[in-house]
């Protein structure tokens, strides 16, 4: 259960069967205060295990999972939504059906307890799957039988075969500590696995086959080492990932993408892409769309997936969709991709975690390698889908050739060098610190940036808001003055990203505007700076480049370490932030 925390921490539990008993044990709040109730070295074969992020109900000890029926002999956990649980509930209340949670989970065993009045648990369980409206990915026990029961419908579920026995979980890294043999649960299937062998079936109770396959994916050195908390750890490997990215995509000056899996013609007549994603990976694709538009002479066009998936916009098989998602399994961007997949667009999944659902389904892969994330406020993973996707960029570009061979060549060497300066900016980590003492007073930020750094600026508005709790927002800094002008007075802090390029001059006239208004103004700036410094109340320098487009990958920094400075100054829990979970898997 451990290995899904970062799926949702505000409650957890367990049933365990034990002969013809099942024992129950849930509570609010993390894992670690359900290790404290419960009886060392207990030893059982067969439970379900879950861990919570509210949707249908607060986070409490009766809406934690398993929910269970009347009779408490039938135990469930399930991840998603059930859509018509109201209903449900109705039909079951009039059948006298007593519930105590607010979940739409508990539907769930109790209409398997109804039928299985007049049914075998399969066939009650089979009945009741095929009754559930929404997403599912269900494991059931019961005091009757010695089987695990399961079902899966638009959300994740795979199975693990180990010497030991088999393990359900939401997804691979949760148990490759275990085994490496897997089995892809596909959607539309139920099953049973019961001491030495498991059967799977499709709704209509028709038997499917299912084989399990070696995954290569290893879990990595998930451990947070020396450091005070993950998010750190994760920030200060960065230029590890930038320098992995580098040789595992660059052969002397070529541009290779094994897994893209798309047709040269194709790619060279492409007229436009659409970017998907959710959260810290969608400003990594706002980052992008700046720079394919820029260097590859194409119409790029951007959404959040919870909006792109319900959009009616002109998609087709002449078009190409990047779904960037640390984790793979984020349903939003999933359903997004599934929306693309039925009008034939090309698909690349532009992902974290190998067998994940995006990376199984689309057409071809950009693999981000910057190896497991933790920390549920994105840092190594955001950089490693900026830094692919400007490599692919480049790749396109040069493939296009809407570029010279000698830019093409100056900016290859610019990104070999952002490992080296990612090294500068985290020695200057110290000054980063003292900066956020200073600036952790304030209730309100607004983190402003032009051209390609307005990314960089909601994504440093979002990291603060994350883990501090502080209301921040990221503007682009010419919009200031249509309105968050109004914001500003001498108790409000902005932060000002301003790397010279070709738009530094009009953000130093931001700048201005806003010292007029007193607010405190840090300004992250390069080097060599004197202007936007000289007006600054605070100023975090980072290395200066040649080209001003690659500047996102080494303002992420300084942000990232403002934003954990601050939290760790008011005290909040840094890795887990409240109300947050790493991978979303409901809509
Ligand atoms: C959650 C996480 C964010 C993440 C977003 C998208 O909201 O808290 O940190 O950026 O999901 O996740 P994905 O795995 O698709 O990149």
């Amino acid at each position: 259960m451990c290995g899904l925390e970062y799926r949702g921490y505000d409650s957890c539990g367990f049933a365990i069967k034990d002969n013809s008993k099942i024992g129950l044990k849930k509570t609010k709040g993390k894992i670690n205060l359900l290790k404290t109730t419960t009886r060392p070295g207990a030893y059982f074969t067969l439970g379900i295990a879950h861990t919570r992020w509210a949707t249908h109900g607060v986070p409490s000890f009766i809406n934690a999972h398993p929910h269970h029926d009347c009779k408490k002999k039938i135990f469930v956990v399930h991840n998603g939504i059930i859509e018509n649980y109201r209903e449900l509930k109705a039909y079951l209340k009039k059948k006298h059906h007593r519930f105590c949670s607010d979940t739409d989970t508990e539907v769930i065993p109790h209409l398997i307890e109804e039928f299985s009045k007049r049914h075998s648990f399969f066939e009650a369980f089979l009945k009741t799957v095929n009754m559930l409206k929404g997403s599912f990915a269900i494991s059931a026990i019961t005091s009757s039988e010695d089987a695990l029961f399961f079902a899966r419908k638009d959300s994740p579920l795979i199975m693990g075969v180990a010497k030991e026995g088999f393990i359900l979980a939401s997804d691979i890294p949760a148990i490759t500590p275990f085994t490496k043999n897997i089995v892809h649960i596909k959607d539309g299937w139920v099953g049973r696995i019961s001491r030495d062998k498991f059967e799977m079936f499709n709704f209509k109770g028709k038997k499917v086959r299912a084989a399990a396959e070696k995954t290569d994916i290893s879990l990595g050195a998930a451990t947070k080492q020396h450091y005070a908390h993950f998010m750190l750890k994760e920030i200060y490997e960065q230029p590890h990932v930038c320098a992995r990215l580098y040789s595992f995509y660059v052969h002397n000056t070529r541009i290779e993408f094994k897994d893209l899996n798309m047709d040269i013609k194709f790619l060279k007549s492409l007229k436009r892409i659409f970017i998907f994603a959710c959260g810290t990976a969608y400003h990594a694709g706002f980052v992008a769309k700046y720079f394919l538009e820029k260097i590859c002479d194409i119409e790029v066009e951007i959404d959040v997936s919870s909006e792109a998936r319900y959009r009616r916009f002109k998609l087709g098989p002449d078009d190409l969709v990047l779904a960037i998602s640390q984790s793979g399994e984020t349903a939003d961007t999933i359903a997004a991709l599934r929306e693309a997949k039925k009008r034939k667009a090309k698909i690349v999944g532009v992902c974290n975690v190998l067998g994940s659902t995006i990376t199984t389904e689309s057409d071809g892969l950009i693999y981000t390698l910057a190896g497991p994330e933790i920390g549920v406020a994105s840092t190594k993973a955001y950089t490693a889908q900026v830094f692919s996707l400007l490599l692919f960029s480049l790749h396109l570009a040069y493939l296009r050739k809407s570029i010279s061979t000698a830019f093409f060549k100056q900016c290859l060497s610019e990104l070999r060098s952002v490992s080296k300066h990612h090294k500068t900016i985290l020695k200057n980590a110290a000054s980063i610190k003292k900066i956020a003492k200073r600036f952790s007073r304030f209730g309100c930020f607004l983190f402003l940036g032009r051209g390609i750094n307005y990314p960089s600026a909601l994504e440093g508005a979002l990291k603060l808001k994350e883990i501090s709790y502080i209301p921040a927002e990221g503007y682009p800094a010419g919009e200031m003055k249509h309105g968050p002008i109004a914001l500003i007075d001498e108790y409000r802090a902005v932060v000002c990203i301003a790397p010279r390029g070709e738009l530094y001059s009009k953000i130093v006239s931001n700048i201005q505007e806003i010292k007029a208004r007193k607010a405190k103004v840090l300004a992250i700036v390069e080097e060599k700076d004197r202007e936007a410094q000289s007006l600054a109340d605070a100023a975090i320098h980072i290395p200066s480049t040649k080209y001003s487009q690659i500047s996102p990958l080494l303002v992420a920094l300084p942000l990232q370490l403002f934003a954990y400075f601050v939290a760790k100054n008011l005290g909040c829990e840094i890795d887990q932030p409240r109300n947050l979970a790493k991978s979303v898997t409901v809509e």
